[in-house]
């Protein structure tokens, strides 16, 4: 079918199933472009929650559509492609919490959103990486906390509250690949650039040693700090999927990217096919066991109600 087509057919069969597409910002442009809300985990999570529709066709990775049918029991949240997975939500095991609270019984377990259901489970707080900084900041002093499973994100979050973390040693492969020598030419090129850096990002610290006024920021935050802004040029360190969503809410700015080649092969499994054929033939369910969904429902709530 053509794309202009299939744009249609989608549309039609949205209105018919009375279903939403929610996309995250690294979706490609045309799926971005059908979706009725387009955001980061966060702003996600929530829209799953806010949207009267009965479907959500979830147009990102398979934690993003479990979360949102973790949230909203009473919904049924399609995945249209179920390899549409995450390098750093699979680093990381239930064996692996429950190792660190054997050592540590009074310990607080904060589970980034990007970890499967099961990790969640044994979670006490769930962050994204726009609320991270406030959710932690927030815990008693006196405890010690294990975050997982992303360390840059989490030597990111001990850095800015000032508190000691034990970080469990997990990276998402696109943002791990981000690294300061991809920066450093950049800063030559760009002197009078504003520098936007996901906190997942392998060059975390080194990257603040080179630019120190460089802005940490989720998906959500760049969006809405180039809107702002008064600078016309900006450098942005995450996946590259984010670009179009710059050009087309902040026009007449630029945006380069610190590494062209960061692609997340699993969001960029989702095509305007595949978000067709999901409408058409309602599938793939994402169902969370109930036993498993009541634990991680405690985390997650705790998450959306921060930031
Ligand atoms: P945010 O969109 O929440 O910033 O997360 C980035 C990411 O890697 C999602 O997989
Ligand atoms: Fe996971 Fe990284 Fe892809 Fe985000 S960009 S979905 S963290 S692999």
């Amino acid at each position: 079918m053509e794309p202009e087509k299939l744009k249609e057919e989608v549309r039609r069969l949205k209105a018919e199933r009375q279903a939403v597409i929610l996309a995250h910002s690294y979706q490609l442009p045309e799926v971005q472009e059908v979706a009725d809300f387009v955001g980061d985990s966060l702003g996600l999570a929530r829209e799953a929650q806010r949207t009267p529709a009965k479907v959500i066709v979830f147009a990102g990775v398979h934690f993003m559509a479990e979360t949102a049918a973790i949230l909203n029991p009473e919904k049924t949240v399609l995945l249209p492609d179920l390899e549409a997975g995450c390098s750093l939500a699979d680093s990381i095991r239930p064996e692996d919490i429950l190792a660190w609270k054997e050592d540590h019984p009074e310990g607080i377990v904060v589970a980034y959103v990007n970890t499967r259901a099961e990790v969640k489970a044994l979670a006490d707080v769930c962050v994204t990486s726009a609320n991270a900084v406030e959710v932690v900041a927030r815990l008693p002093k006196d405890r010690p906390i294990f975050f997982v499973p992303d360390m840059f994100l989490g030597a990111h979050v001990a850095r800015v509250t000032g508190r000691s973390l034990d970080l469990f040693p997990g990276e998402c492969h696109v943002h791990a690949g981000i690294r300061e020598e991809h920066l450093k030419a950049l800063l030559e090129a760009h002197p009078g650039a504003e520098f936007m850096i996901h906190p997942e990002c392998g060059c975390g610290s080194s990257c603040l040693f080179l630019k120190p006024d460089a802005k940490m920021l989720s998906t959500e935050g760049m969006v809405r700090y180039a809107k702002g802004a008064e600078a016309k040029e900006f450098v942005v360190a995450t996946e590259v999927g984010i670009l179009h969503r710059l050009a087309k809410e902040a026009p007449g700015k630029a945006f380069i990217p610190v590494k062209p080649d960061a692609v997340c092969e699993y969001m960029k499994k989702i095509t305007l096919e595949k978000v067709y054929r999901s409408l058409k033939e309602m599938r793939h369910v994402v169902r969370v066991p109930e036993e498993v969904a009541e634990k991680a429902r405690r985390a997650l709530s705790a998450m959306v109600a921060v930031g």
